[in-house]
């Protein structure tokens, strides 16, 4: 008996220029165009197995070894349904393929890093279940065409299915059909770049990414002012410096889009902290380091921004990290109760 299963790994990715705001929350159409880089396949990743089966009864899946439930015309059925159709569309095509597009399938997912804390697990997750039923149908279907139903599972994760720097555009049709991602620039061009995670908590954040953004789109006046005036200057400003590999506009961008991100989370009606004091703490250092850099005649040596939660991410070049390691463990004294501090501070290489 032939089993068919397949299993595929997505990195996470971190925004250099935040998607925050649904303009249609059944399609995830978004207020406006977000850019992140992904991360090494070998550092935060979700990692999902999915297998099709006629004896199934029905389609279900683990996230962690919990089941969760698949509700109906939720974001996973979706996601389940659209990749069933393009399989049936190429079991059409070539009467040879065997047809399991209408088999049950059972998914495992898992996350080598906290789920739901604001280091994107939503995005490495749909991207890695999108690629998984890829290959379990062997579509030939490109990353562009994935994004756009990984982006029907999480919004984020459209931008995971491509390496390096990444673009989500934010399109203008009501279908959806022009709202996907695509490469600004591989991995490659400019892999001088690492990011540094450090997790502050790594607990389930209080407020979802999903349900904050869209209290932000109905109560926020600030969020109106960002995505007509603030976003798109910004998404081509930062573009042109990842071509240009320029470092201190990346980090000056990248830092005020974070700092903006949260503050539309703060004009949000209730308001909603992502950050903590840590955090903040985090930030302080940062800006105290660049400082110093800039009053010596030098530039901006490192990039915090901060997802929906308080963990930081730190992007700069790689002759930096080791110094930016040692000032966070010098003063965040709490890494030292653990034997190696990186378990506290991982230090993820965008390249490894
Ligand atoms: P995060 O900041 O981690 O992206 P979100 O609030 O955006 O947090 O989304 C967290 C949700 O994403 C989880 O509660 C779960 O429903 C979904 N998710 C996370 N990881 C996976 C995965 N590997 N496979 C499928 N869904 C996942
Ligand atoms: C702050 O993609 O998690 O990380 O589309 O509702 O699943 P849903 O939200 P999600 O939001 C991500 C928000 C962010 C910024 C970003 O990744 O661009
Ligand atoms: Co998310």
């Amino acid at each position: 008996m032939t089993v068919y299963q397949a299993t595929a790994s997505a990195p996470v990715n971190i925004a250099c220029i935040k998607y925050w705001g649904k303009r249609d929350t059944k399609l995830i159409l978004p207020t406006n165009s977000s850019l992140s880089v992904t991360l090494d396949q070998d550092h935060l990743r979700s990692t999902t197995t999915s297998r099709a089966d006629p004896s199934f009864q029905k389609d279900r899946l683990w996230l962690n070894g919990v089941e969760e439930e698949i509700k109906d015309g939720g974001r996973l059925a979706t996601c389940i349904k659209e990749m069933k159709a393009l399989r049936k569309q190429l079991e059409e095509k070539d009467s040879s393929l065997p047809k399991i597009s209408g088999f049950p399938v059972h998914i495992s997912s898992r996350n080598n890093f906290p789920t739901a804390a604001g280091l994107a697990s939503s995005a490495s997750g749909f991207a890695a279940l999108v690629a998984s039923l890829s290959a379990l149908y062997q579509l030939s279907t490109d990353a562009s065409q994935l994004s756009l139903i990984a982006r029907q599972g999480s919004g984020s994760a459209c931008r995971s299915l491509f390496g390096g720097f990444v673009a989500w555009q934010m399109g203008e049709r009501a279908d959806g059909a022009d709202s996907y991602a695509v490469e600004i620039a591989p991995r490659e061009h400019w892999p001088d770049i690492h990011a540094l995670i450090c997790v502050v908590n790594d607990e389930k954040k209080g407020t979802s990414s999903t349900s904050g953004m869209q209290r932000t789109v109905e109560t926020s006046p600030l969020l109106q002012h960002r995505i007509k005036h603030v976003v798109p200057e910004r998404m081509a400003a930062i573009s042109k410096a990842i071509l240009a590999r320029d470092f201190d506009t990346f980090a000056r961008i990248t830092m005020q889009d974070s700092n903006q991100f949260h503050a539309v989370a703060l004009d949000t009606d209730p308001p909603i902290f992502y950050m903590n004091d840590v955090s903040r703490a985090i930030i302080a250092l940062i800006v105290e380091y660049n400082r110093v850099a800039v009053a010596n005649g030098g530039k901006l040596k490192a990039a915090y921004t901060y997802d929906a939660g308080p963990n930081a991410v730190i992007y700069a070049p790689k002759e930096n990290i080791k110094e930016i390691v040692e000032l966070i463990v010098k003063y965040f004294p709490q890494a030292d109760k653990f034997k190696d501090p990186f378990e506290l501070f991982g230090a993820a290489g965008v390249q490894g």
